[in-house]
């Protein structure tokens, strides 16, 4: 059973476990991907709740995002599925079905047309309402040598969150 939350009840357990990692799921047509991220913001923007998620062009998953206007974000929560976010942190779904290698179960969004990670207790589901790609010379020098040495910046999506529920 899941009931609807607000995200601001549940924002510390939210916060805490996307540290930890978080699954990013994404659809275009017949493409599903998912991977582990571990930055993101949960916020009110433009009078809304938005979570954002930021997506580095070398990944499979900006390849299908740019395709789509929607994501989920799916929250393990009570410590599971620890080798699924290394595994999925770390392996392409260019060559990998990563579902499938780590058994995790597709469920459909309630509100977006892309599934959520049905093993996790929070769900997340976002519709794209701004994007944007990271301009380097906006950016503090000591994050840019830490985090962008090689290059390949992120892309910045912020999605207005138009479901999010939990697990009980
Ligand atoms: C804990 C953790 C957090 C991560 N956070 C992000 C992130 O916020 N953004 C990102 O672009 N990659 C992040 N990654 C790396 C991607 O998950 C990884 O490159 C993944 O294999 C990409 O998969 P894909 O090619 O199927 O999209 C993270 C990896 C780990 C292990």
């Amino acid at each position: 059973m899941y009931r609807q939350i607000k995200h601001s009840e549940y924002s510390k357990e939210i916060l805490e476990q996307l540290q930890r990692g978080a699954f990013l799921t994404v659809k275009s047509g017949d493409k599903v991907n998912t991977m582990t991220i571990g930055w993101g913001a949960l916020s009110v923007i433009w009078g809304k709740p938005v979570f954002t998620v930021l997506v580095r062009k070398s990944r499979y998953t900006y390849e299908i995002i740019e395709e789509s206007h929607e994501f989920t974000v799916s929250l393990p929560i009570k410590g599971q599925l620890k080798e699924a976010l290394g595994f999925c942190g770390s392996k392409s779904g260019r060559n990998t079905d990563k579902f499938k290698e780590c058994n995790l179960t597709l469920k459909d969004g309630q509100k977006v047309n892309v599934p959520v990670i049905d093993e996790c207790d929070i769900q997340i589901e976002c519709k794209i309402v701004y994007k944007q790609d990271m301009d380097e010379n906006c950016l503090d020098a000591d994050i840019k040598s830490r985090a962008y040495a090689k290059g390949d910046y992120h892309t910045i999506y912020y999605g207005e969150i138009v479901s999010i529920y939990i697990k009980e």
